[in-house]
């Protein structure tokens, strides 16, 4: 099993599988894109299987599927399928403009937990935030995801002068439609922008909604991990969350370890330095030898992520988001 030097259990594996995207969000990645990987960089799914397989005999039993789009790589529902004979939970988080025609299929393979990228109910505001006009596709995903009565949830990251104007909006919709939203604090990757002044806290957050919802209410929730704090207005279907993403105050229950495109496996999101698996699992390592490699590693993880503001002042942190898998 992984057990970390803070008494923490890891059982929670985010993907990353592509640093690759079709959308360019704003506090993502500048208009150009990145540096992506080129293809031979990347792990293969052979090597993402002989990797899960090892992780899935630690405990690890929940995946979900990140980016970039996860849906962009190719034949990614090949993957989700091997993925299903090893992990009891799959999971993504998509902008999800590709989703649709392959929703059925992915559900079929056990793919039930969709998070879905969406910063902003109105179009213009969507094609300035991800310089792509496209928001039909992202709430094309959306009615087709509840349609089918799987679990859904929005992202919001909440951008000051762009949508704090609407986050009331978005609790609306989970009066009458069974749908988590939540709101990310906007963290600082790719700063090309200046982004920073974006930033509004969790606790900002809260108060804008109570402007609209005072009786907003916090709940326990249903995850002893969540990324988020719970809310909910009372008799309403759905519910609120909101992340501590920059704030970092839920790092104490964190169970995650992330595993980067390019075979990097890392215990945070902060990570300056992880395990480069790519080079071992290309000389063929086996999986005793990967599995001792792992349990040390996540041994080493911190109790908290990196300070966030000392990074910051440092010049940021990585150039986006998508190389490290959100
Ligand atoms: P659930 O499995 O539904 O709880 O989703 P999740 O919150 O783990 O995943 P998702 O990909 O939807 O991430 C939502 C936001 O939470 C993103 O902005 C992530 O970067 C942020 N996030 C996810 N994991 C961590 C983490 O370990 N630390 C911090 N600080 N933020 C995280
Ligand atoms: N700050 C906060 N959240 C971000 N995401 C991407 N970049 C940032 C950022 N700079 C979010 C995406 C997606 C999730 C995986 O991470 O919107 O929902
Ligand atoms: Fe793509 Fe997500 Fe980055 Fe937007 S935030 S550019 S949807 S990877």
């Amino acid at each position: 099993m992984l057990f970390d030097n803070h008494g923490r259990q890891t059982t929670y594996l985010r993907l990353a599988v592509t640093d690759r995207c079709n959308l360019r969000c704003r506090y993502c990645m500048p208009a150009e894109g990145i540096d992506f990987s080129p293809k031979d960089e990347l792990l293969t799914y052979e090597e993402i299987l002989h990797l899960c397989g090892v992780l899935a005999d630690l405990g690890v039993n929940k995946v979900r599927l990140t980016g970039g789009e996860p849906l962009a790589r190719r034949n990614i529902t090949s993957l989700v399928a091997g993925l299903s004979e090893q992990f009891e939970k799959l999971a993504i988080t998509t902008n999800g403009i590709l989703l649709p025609p392959m929703l059925d299929e992915l559900i079929g393979y056990g793919l039930t937990n969709y998070n879905l990228s969406l910063d902003t109910l109105n179009a213009e505001k969507f094609a300035l935030v991800t310089r792509r006009d496209d928001f039909g596709g992202t709430w094309a995903a959306l009615e087709a995801l509840l349609a089918r009565g799987v679990r859904t949830k929005i992202n919001v990251v909440v951008l000051k002068g762009t949508n704090d104007e609407e986050l009331a909006d978005f609790v609306a919709l989970t009066e009458d439609r069974a749908l988590d939203v939540r709101f990310i604090e906007a963290m600082p990757f790719n700063d090309d922008d200046g982004n920073h002044h974006l930033y509004l806290s969790a606790r900002q957050i809260l108060d804008n909604l109570r402007e609209t919802y005072p009786t907003l209410a916090s709940e326990a929730g249903d995850d002893a991990h969540a990324s988020s704090l719970a809310y909910r207005v009372p008799g309403f279907r759905g519910s609120v969350g909101i992340i501590p993403a920059y704030s970092r105050s839920l790092c104490g229950s964190c169970n995650r370890l992330r595993l980067t495109p390019k075979g990097t496996l890392l215990n945070c999101l902060y990570s300056t330095k992880g395990l480069e698996l790519r080079p071992l699992l290309r000389a063929g390592i086996g999986a005793a030898d990967l599995s001792d490699l792992i349990v040390e590693f996540v041994k080493g993880k911190h109790a908290t992520g990196q300070d966030t503001e000392r990074l910051e002042q440092a010049g940021g942190i990585f150039a986006s988001m998508t190389s490290i898998g959100g």
